[in-house]
């Protein structure tokens, strides 16, 4: 038996604490999963033991023997082989260019092209892939892709497999598929730890489990068959209470937004609701449930393929986001570091950038008036900087944001569109932003709020909608409900309230 050991790993990041003194061990023979609320630090494991990240502090061992690596493929090629949600293969090459890829038979100063064929077909053999090795990867569905990924992740005989929401993306019947294929796998002595959102997995596929909660290791369920679901959850969120909002929100009945059956194929489906004057909306969902996807089309960055918007009576014959920017809606990005803002230039150019047409005279820019409305956000958004003409490359991460919410609410918009608006900033920035969130309601702007932290949705939003699989499946106040509940809801199962 093999025996994977993290010790007292510490991981911090600017304002957060990633890992927390994290202590567990992981053996081979069974399947591990670990699990966690969003931002637990699951990923950040992954990342640890995989070489992609170094600890703060604190080290990791592969029986008894510290791990260290110079790079990820120095890891890769030590043993530890990572599969994450995102595939990383290439999609103009073929299944065994990518299963071989710098690790390919030579021939001399050529590649065996013959040799490496027979040797991907092997692999997929082997582990019963039916996927023929000379296929174009482009030409695969996502869950042959999925299966291609594993087969690679194998084909370097790894000690330790470590799968991050491998299934997020698949459906039930190719789940049962790699299952199967885990199943297999166990019986190799390879150490297998197993992330997933979907609770009701963990009782199929995995022998034990580790529970992370805000960094800190909170402890393992030793047998999963002799664990209640009551007590996971439980081990998952513990006594979190939701802070209280303050409860003079804008509550109308006028509708500003209202989306009717808007579809994008193979992303989103059917989709309608309304918000109100005011509202704020959440828009919960796990990784890949068409989310941002859907934000993206509302705004008009995508096309939809039918469907229909309408922004205050008047409808949206065809959606670009400058169109929908003169019809009063503004969206801050996922990613800001690269759609939000412009990195080299200064706070005043990047609070200016969205209303642009309207700080210009006819020919000039008014300084006068681009200077003032900088300062106004600067103010209103308590933006920390030395001035107005500091880069915004230096600034923290949450003062990035509200540079980003800053240049949109100099549009005076009507209808904020807000994706993961707290990503990698503080708790601290993180409450700042639910303030001017709520400020916007009191003064009837309404807001849409994506985020993949369910706790920060019943935060800050007075209604939340469950998104699954590009659908709408459901819609919840959220004063009625508790974290644990909205979460399984997430995941598919139902709820009493
Ligand atoms: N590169 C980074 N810079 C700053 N903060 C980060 C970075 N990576 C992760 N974090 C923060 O560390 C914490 C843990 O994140 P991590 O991605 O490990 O969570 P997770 O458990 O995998 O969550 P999820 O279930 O949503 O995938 C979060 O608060 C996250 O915002
Ligand atoms: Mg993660």
């Amino acid at each position: 038996m093999s025996v994977l050991k993290i010790e007292k790993v510490n991981k911090a990041f600017p304002g957060t604490l990633a890992l927390n003194q994290v202590c567990c061990q992981f053996e081979s023979g069974k399947v591990n999963a670990l699990v966690g609320k969003n931002g637990s630090g699951k990923s950040t494991l992954v990342k640890i033991i995989n070489g992609t990240q170094k600890p703060s502090e604190g080290r990791v061992l592969f029986n008894e023997k510290e791990l260290t690596f110079s790079s990820p493929a120095d890891a890769q090629s030590q043993g530890i082989a990572t599969v994450y949600q995102e595939l990383s293969l290439i999609p103009g090459l073929t299944v065994a260019e990518n299963i071989r890829m710098g690790r390919f038979k030579m021939k001399g100063k050529l590649i065996d092209w013959k040799q490496t064929y027979a040797e991907a077909q092997e692999i997929l053999s082997s582990m019963g892939i039916t996927v023929n090795p000379r296929a174009q990867v482009s030409s695969l569905s996502m869950w042959q892709c999925q299966m291609v990924e594993i087969a690679k992740a194998m084909s370097s005989e790894p000690k330790v497999l470590l799968l991050d929401e491998p299934t997020s993306s698949l459906a039930q019947h190719e789940t049962q598929i790699l299952f199967e294929l885990i199943q297999e796998l166990k019986k190799r002595d390879v150490i297998i730890v197993y992330i997933s959102h979907r609770l009701q997995e963990l009782w199929e596929i995995c022998d034990t489990c580790h529970v992370l909660r805000d960094g800190n290791y909170i402890g393992a369920i030793p047998d999963m068959k002799a664990a209640a679901h009551e007590e996971l959850l439980h081990m998952m969120f513990g006594d979190t209470k939701v802070k209280k909002k303050p409860n003079d929100l804008m509550a109308s009945d006028e509708v500003v937004l209202k989306v009717e059956k808007l579809t994008r194929k193979d992303t989103f489906q059917d989709v309608s609701f309304e918000l109100k004057k005011g509202e704020v909306l959440g828009i919960a969902g796990m990784l890949g449930s068409g989310r941002t996807e859907l934000l993206r089309a509302i705004f008009g960055s995508d096309m939809v393929d039918s469907g229909v918007v309408t922004v205050e009576g008047k409808q949206v014959a065809k959606a670009s986001p400058e169109i929908m920017k003169n019809m009063g809606l503004a969206m801050t990005p996922e990613d800001r570091k690269f759609e939000g803002l412009n990195q080299v230039q200064s706070i005043q150019n990047n609070l200016c950038v969205a209303s642009l047409k309207k700080l210009s005279g006819r020919f000039f820019m008014k300084r006068g008036k681009e200077e003032a409305a900088a300062a106004k956000q600067m103010e209103e958004l308590q933006i920390k900087a030395s001035g107005p003409e500091q880069s915004v490359m230096s600034l923290s991460g949450g003062n990035q944001q509200k540079v980003i919410v800053g240049n949109w609410l100099n549009t005076d918009p009507k209808i904020m569109l807000f994706d993961e608006p707290s990503r990698g900033i503080d708790v601290n920035a993180k409450q700042q932003i639910f303030e001017i969130i709520w400020k916007l309601s009191k003064k009837g702007v309404s807001s849409i709020v994506v985020s993949s932290e369910l706790e920060e949705l019943l935060e800050v939003c007075q209604r939340i909608l469950i998104m699954r699989g590009g659908r709408i499946t459901g819609e919840i106040m959220a004063d009625q409900i508790q974290i644990s509940q909205l979460y399984t809801t997430c995941m598919g199962g139902t709820i009493e309230v």
